[in-house]
């Protein structure tokens, strides 16, 4: 690779995931890894294999899957993570291991309770056993940027001797600012004798809001890969965003004098899959890919856009991978232009799936004038938990009224074809409806969170409504759609219970499906 190439590093399944909010059962963790490998990212992340059991296994799911870009797993300096992870990544071509420890005062005196040179032993320690297993280690001082600097580059000097290829330099709680950082790695390029060995990395945390401008800044002053994730989701306040690091080395290209290998067009669609999975919104005026980030409001910057695009646009939508209009479909669209949008969209649907979705479309359209891409995104980001049993909606009838508890009355149909009715009253429609459901389904559960979304534009927009629900100690995560907005609620909650259900009756949620630790969150 040539000096000028900037490795991108998604994290998006390990310190993304590992956000509050953002966990991912296994199949939606592979379609997260297959949308990355067509971003092209150099190394996906998979996971933190001796965390859980899932974890594990979804990091060797992915590493089977082989889809291209480095696989790598995080390990503690201990020979038993460091084993975990090379089990889980082992089958990818091309595979790694990440092992970190703290290096700061704070971090060794109040969390790890050791000594600078115990610190130093335990890292090189780790690399060394590592290096036994694969080729290709990264080491990362956590906390690096609160570490004192002539104690960070001697740690980082160790562990290129010990045999890391690539130093990453965390930003573990969002505290640096541009020019500190700056000086921090000139310091490394200037102190460690070895530095030219291995590629240097950056990895921010947003805490401050300076995630993005803290990683320029670390690889305009040397560093060669980038530790980010999609949308910046990620501990806390989040981590570098992916989508706005690399549009800024693109766009400024003239400043940077770098470039990297994403295929921007694929950043808009790998965005949306993510905020979908996880039910985390971009907010509209979200750089890069927020729903705002291209429209022109201003009478003075529509002129302007008119004249010359470039009086006002620094970047073209479709570079991001947005097409510029938002194509408005109805029920007179045919198959072939809803097969077309779905493809521009960045799906990959096969024919069985197409005709689900399509179908699903078409019942949508009778419902609403206008079908827009977030209505189609709906459509088929529900597919999948829609179409899984044993319970399925049949009708769903409420009752408000201001000053009186509202009712509701469901109908469910079960696997054998036969209907169950049970009606509750709640303090709103919402908690009668999800009574009633927990007296149909017989499954128990303890609402902690009820987000709901626009998924298109007006009045008929569809209502995208994601719960997160308590059961027997263990956290779920649902979603549904529908333009009633009640309505997506029960879909949601229903999601839900047939998981939980199936969990129940086959130890796990089902054949071919994601094992209960994955599909839980
Ligand atoms: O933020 C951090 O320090 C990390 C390391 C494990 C790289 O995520
Ligand atoms: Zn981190």
């Amino acid at each position: 690779m040539s000096d000028k190439q900037i490795r991108i590093f998604d994290t998006t399944l390990r310190d993304g995931e590992q956000a509050p909010g953002c966990s991912m059962t296994l199949s939606e963790k592979l379609r997260v890894a297959k949308a990355l490998s067509e971003l092209k990212v150099d190394v996906i992340e998979a996971g933190f294999p001796a965390a859980s059991p899932g974890d594990f296994e979804s990091v060797k799911a992915i590493a089977e899957r082989n889809f291209g870009p480095i696989i790598c797993g995080l390990a503690r300096c201990t020979a038993g993570d460091i084993e975990k992870v090379y089990e889980a990544v082992k089958s990818a071509d091309r595979h790694r291991i990440h092992v970190f420890v703290a290096t700061s005062a704070i971090h060794r005196e109040h969390k790890l309770k050791m000594a600078k040179e115990e610190i130093i032993k335990s890292a090189v320690g780790a690399i060394k056993m590592a290096r036994e297993l694969v080729d290709d280690v990264e080491f990362s001082p956590e906390d690096a940027s609160r570490t004192e600097l002539s104690y960070l580059a001697e740690v980082v000097s160790a562990a290129i001797e010990a045999g890391a290829t690539t130093v990453n330099i965390p930003d573990t709680v969002g505290y640096t600012v541009p020019a500190e950082f700056d000086r921090l790695f000139r310091y490394l390029g200037e102190h460690v004798a070895n530095i030219d060995d291995i590629i240097l990395s950056v990895h921010c945390h947003d805490d401050l809001g300076m995630a993005v401008a803290n990683s320029l800044a670390a690889v305009n002053a040397g560093a060669r890969q980038i530790e980010c994730t999609i949308n910046g989701i990620g501990e806390r306040a989040g981590n570098c965003s992916l989508e706005e690091a690399v549009m800024a080395i693109k766009t400024r290209a003239e400043f940077f004098g770098l470039e990297t290998g994403i295929d921007t067009t694929r950043l808009y669609p790998t965005s949306r899959l993510v905020s979908n999975i996880t039910g985390m919104h971009t907010p509209r005026n979200k750089a890069i890919v927020g729903e705002n980030a291209f429209a022109h409001e201003a009478g003075i910057h529509q002129h302007g856009m008119l004249q010359h695009a470039s009086t006002y646009e620094i970047m073209r939508p479709e570079d991001v991978g947005l097409s510029r209009s938002n194509l408005v479909m109805g029920k007179h669209s045919g198959r072939h232009a809803f097969r077309n949008r779905v493809a521009e969209l960045g799906f990959e649907l096969d024919e069985f799936e197409t005709n689900r979705a399509f179908q699903e479309f078409k019942k949508l359209a009778d419902k609403k004038k206008d079908v827009y891409d977030g209505d189609i995104e709906a459509i088929i980001m529900n597919a999948d938990s829609a179409s899984s049993g044993p319970w399925t909606l049949k009708s769903l009838e409420v009752q408000t009224h201001t000053d009186q508890p509202a009712t509701a009355a469901i109908t469910l149909i079960g696997e054998d074809g036969d209907d169950k009715t049970e009606s509750a009253h709640g303090d709103g429609p919402v908690a009668a409806a999800f009574l009633a459901l927990e007296q149909a389904t017989g499954v128990q559960i303890t609402l902690k969170n009820f987000e709901l979304h626009s998924a298109s534009i007006g009045e008929d927009a569809q209502g995208e409504v994601t719960v997160t629900v308590e059961y027997d100690g263990e956290s779920y995560r649902g979603r549904g759609t529908s333009v009633d907005i009640v309505e997506a609620g029960c879909r949601a909650c229903l999601e839900v219970m047939n998981r939980i259900l199936r969990r129940k009756q086959y130890g796990s949620s089902g054949p071919g499906r994601p094992t209960p630790e994955q599909a839980t969150i």
